[in-house]
């Protein structure tokens, strides 16, 4: 159910009864349980073109409009507001189909072709916490469009590609006289600094180093052989990340840097015949007038250098083309740090100049702030290090198990490590995603692992509170009554929150912005917490009917904690 769709259309019925077309409908919510759930603020502006008062005008929409099912009272308040009470039957009636429903009564979108660019880390290094953003923020995001019924491709952008992976190359051969690869790279930091530091000290080898390239880009079998070698280790190690993650991406999803390497000539010939592309100091260069500075000099993007190597600019020009042309996206998601704001900004201007892309195809840039540590600075390890991916997640996990060993529970060794793996990986997910992604957010253990407060132990627990609930009561969810009567005002308000969760799936489907269904379902937590104490239901002398309305809203409360964390990459428990 979408109850903003619904008014929405209820009042452009209404409206164009007054013989008026095309006006926006402007529906929103309510401040203040006082003015109802929702209002029309649509009157005000229709007194020009209609020559009335916005009073009389929202007083005549209020007697045409047609909202006896779902409103208890229309009021108009203020210079023409209109104030919509949801009523209670019509309410608990959306709730029984709601709960009768494994979709939670959630409409499938006009289906579209959706790309969605992310996790995309560099495989010269290991992954570090700099690709935990867009990779959890990425998830969640396709699981919700996919949930809305979209084609989703996943597009992991990885950098494998480019002339340090000559270095690395050179030392790696060097290191496969005595050694098995998965050896010799089973800590690609270590590997990297190695091979940094014979790069800058040991005579010759930054030489080699260059001869790698050269011959990895000219394909030769042997180094290329050599390049597979590498990668698959580093993917392996990404995969490791992945799993614990509990993030969907696939060694099918890998769409690297390397797979448009045989395009990016035509790239450039494409670019230079259309004259979008000219020379500049032997360089192929764009100017970009659209982005000029101050002076009203043209922004300059650089697609191929002086020395004929490609750029990650130019990848992305052809990574365009292929998600336009092959895989027909309708909308392109790419998930990078802010920092990369203004390349994709020109990389979207010149594909689009190009005609690269279509115009009716979307390129979405969804940029996220920085993780910074307690100092407020990026992240790093004590030493001023970057931190491992692997090694935070362990460290959540222990955290996890060594907090709820402490808290009152029954779990068994087993049940506990569950708990501890789910909680905590939990933890460090909601963490990031709960907060607005344009920021930059604060990694702080203690907040995050609180049972208090918007974080994911708080709405796990939630969530068990129910279950725990329907144990208590010798219920099975799956198979109990389901008529739902409201009574109480706890009753109504929890209601009106279970019913827009499509509203809110929509919005982050449309954004790109995860924090909007966390803030939801933290609010969905609440009110139930808030229900369940004005609301008893196993108390003696209460009614079976009102017990089982309420058990039945309950159960909607469960379904939708769970359907919402699921969505989020989070795992939900029985007990914890
Ligand atoms: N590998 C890049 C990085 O680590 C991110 C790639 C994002 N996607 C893209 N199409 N450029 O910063």
């Amino acid at each position: 159910m979408n109850i903003h769709a619904l008014l929405v259309n209820r009042f452009s019925e209404a409206l164009q009864k007054m013989g008026v077309e095309n006006a926006p409908i402007p529906v929103s919510r309510s401040a203040r349980p006082e003015f109802g759930e929702y209002q029309f603020n649509g009157a005000m502006a229709l007194a020009k073109q209609l020559r009335q008062k916005p009073r009389d005008i929202a007083e005549k929409i209020v007697e045409i409009v047609e909202l006896d099912d779902v409103s208890s009272k229309l009021e108009v308040a203020g210079p023409g507001f209109i104030n919509i009470h949801l009523s209670d039957e019509w309410l608990a009636s959306q709730c029984e189909i709601s709960l009768a429903d494994p979709r939670l009564d959630i409409a499938k979108s006009d289906e579209q072709n959706i790309v969605v660019d992310y996790s995309s880390p560099n495989l010269a290094k290991e992954m570090h916490v700099g690709h935990l953003r867009t990779t959890i923020i990425g998830d969640a995001v396709v699981k919700v469009l996919e949930f809305l019924g979209h084609k989703v491709i996943r597009q992991n952008h990885m950098g494998d590609w480019g002339t340090q992976f000559g270095m690395l190359l050179a030392h790696l051969s060097d290191k496969l006289q005595e050694e098995v690869a998965e050896t010799a790279l089973s800590d690609l930091e270590d590997f990297y600094r190695e091979a940094k530091v014979r790069f800058d000290d040991e005579e010759g080898f930054a030489d080699r180093a260059r001869e790698y390239v050269v011959k990895l880009q000219g394909g030769d079998k042997q180094c290329l052989a050599l390049w597979e070698k590498f990668i698959d280790v580093s993917i392996t190690h990404s995969e490791e990340v992945y799993k614990k993650l509990n993030v969907s991406l696939t060694r099918s999803d890998i769409m690297g840097e390397s797979a448009y390497n045989s395009d990016l000539a035509n790239v450039i010939a494409d670019l230079k015949a259309k004259g979008i592309a000219v020379e500049d100091q032997g360089a192929q260069v764009v100017f970009i007038p659209e982005l000029a500075d101050k002076e009203g000099n043209p922004a300059v993007y650089i697609v191929q250098k002086s020395g004929g190597g490609y750029l990650y600019a130019t990848t992305d020009l052809a990574a365009m083309r292929y998600r336009s042309g092959k895989l027909n996206a309708d909308r392109t998601l790419i998930l990078t740090d802010a920092r990369q704001a203004l390349h994709f900004k020109q990389t979207e201007i010149v594909g689009r100049k190009a005609g690269f892309m279509l115009e009716t195809q979307t390129y979405e840039h969804c940029p996220f702030g920085m993780m910074l540590g307690s100092d407020g600075k990026p992240f790093k390890t004590r030493t001023g290090g970057t931190v491992k991916l692997v090694e935070l997640l362990d460290e959540a996990i222990e955290r996890a198990g060594k907090l709820i060993a402490e808290r009152d529970n029954d779990l068994s060794e087993d049940e506990l490590n569950e708990v501890a793996y789910k909680v905590g990986i939990g933890a460090v997910k909601y963490a990031d995603l709960s907060k607005n992604r344009t920021t930059d957010y604060m990694f702080n253990w203690d907040s995050m692992l609180s049972f208090e407060g918007n974080t994911a132990p708080y709405l796990q627990y939630a969530y068990t509170r129910v279950k725990s609930l329907f144990r208590k009561a010798g219920v099975d969810m799956a198979s109990m009554s389901v008529d739902i009567t409201l009574v109480e005002k706890q009753e109504h308000a929890l209601a009106v929150l279970l019913l827009q969760f499509e509203e809110v799936i929509s919005m982050v489907s449309r954004e790109a912005t995860p924090h909007i269904l966390c803030t939801y379902l933290y609010d969905v937590a609440s009110a139930f917490m808030t229900f369940y104490e004005a609301c008893p239901m196993l108390k003696d002398g209460i009614e079976p009917t009102t017990r089982d309305s309420r058990l039945a809203l309950s159960a909607l409360v469960a379904n939708t904690l769970e359907k919402g964390l699921t969505l989020l990459g989070i795992e939900t428990l029985e007990k914890m």
